[in-house]
């Protein structure tokens, strides 16, 4: 069995934000709502919210956005700020250490601006009671002195909206989600959706891409846009050194075949995680830490990053007694279902 790799963030079939995404989603970046692809809810909504708090002159409501990553919860947000026409201010909950520099941001806001806290679940419990205020009435509380000569300040700040994104709600505490007015959910892209995506991307790329090439690398993106995009640059390498530079169904599967992802964009922690399910385990039900210790793998990756994609393929099935997979997980794998197997 495999043991842990350490490189599994920097591999391509992660969905998680590296440095090198920067330059292409930098480029891609939809500006407008009406230029962004899926999420048509969310979209919907998000529309008569905007025209709303635009028609009484308020900032938008604070709003939360959660979902696996990778799915353009940033793009999102600079698309609200865009839209509202104000700025946007992006952070993440662990860069914000100590309470003077949440008192730096926020008292950097001008009226109506957006402040983008990414990772949101990470702020550490001294700068999430700050924070209460700051969203509730607008201040942010800070005591100067120490001893009988401490005093409590008030430091008045302009209206703004947060926009924090996490990807499971649940990890939020409550008084924080409380304090959301929206919260909204981005779920896995259709292979359909994707495509529209890569065929978007493709041409803001000027690379020549057929209809067949963008559906069967949307099939094997894990219904991630990030995912989905850096595959595309690693697709026109092999287009342009093996092939005649056009993104054909033949060239995706010589690349990802190279990149060991499977028809169904699966990776070998994917499906090492399925076999070990099936063969140890004959489909019955394995707790969380078990199966990554198993895996060799973080428990809270599993559940963020390979589980979603696997149970909307059907692949994996959570209960209250552990995960279990499926005989069509069983099938994908080539494995033959036999007696001591419950799937
Ligand atoms: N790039 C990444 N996500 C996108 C989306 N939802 N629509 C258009 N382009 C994107």
């Amino acid at each position: 069995m495999n043991h842990h790799d350490p490189d599994y963030e920097n591999r391509i079939t992660s969905p998680v934000y590296v440095p090198e995404d920067e330059e292409v989603e930098f480029s891609l970046r939809p500006k407008v709502l009406s230029e962004y692809i899926g999420q048509d809810i969310v979209k919907e909504n998000l529309k008569v919210y905007i025209e709303a708090a635009k028609k009484r002159g308020e900032p938008l409501d604070h709003l939360l956005l959660y979902g696996p990553p990778g799915l353009g919860k940033t793009t999102l947000s600079m698309i609200i700020a865009n839209e509202m026409g104000v700025n946007i201010k992006i952070t993440s909950g662990p860069a914000i250490q100590k309470p003077g520099d949440l008192a730096a941001v926020l008292s950097n806001l001008d009226s109506g601006d957006v402040l983008f806290i990414d990772e949101i679940h990470r702020l550490s419990m001294l700068i999430e009671e700050k924070l209460y205020p700051a969203m509730e009435d607008g201040v942010f509380e800070f005591i100067v002195g120490n001893g009988p000569s401490a005093q409590s300040m008030r430091l008045n700040l302009a209206p703004f909206t947060l926009v924090g994104a996490t990807t499971r709600a649940g990890q939020l505490t409550s008084p924080l989600r409380d304090r959301f007015g929206i919260i909204m959910r981005l779920e896995l892209y259709t292979p359909e959706q994707l495509a529209t995506i890569v065929t978007r991307s493709a041409s803001l790329l000027k690379i020549a891409c057929e209809k067949d090439g963008a559906m069967e690398l949307a099939k094997r993106s894990r219904g991630t846009p990030r995912i989905a995009n850096r595959l595309l640059k690693r697709v026109r390498d092999f287009a342009q050194v093996v092939g005649d530079g056009r993104i054909s169904k033949e060239i995706v599967d010589l690349t990802l075949r190279k990149l060991d992802i499977d028809e169904l964009g699966l990776d070998s922690l994917d499906r090492r995680m399925l076999h070990t399910m099936i063969v140890n385990y004959g489909g019955r039900p394995v707790g969380l830490e078990t199966l990554a210790a198993t895996v060799g793998e973080e428990a809270v990756t599993i559940e963020d990053v390979n589980e979603p994609y696997l149970i909307q393929l059907g692949f994996l099935q959570r209960t209250s007694r552990g995960r279990m997979a499926t005989a069509s997980a069983c099938k994908h794998l080539g494995i033959e279902i036999n007696e001591q197997m419950t799937l």
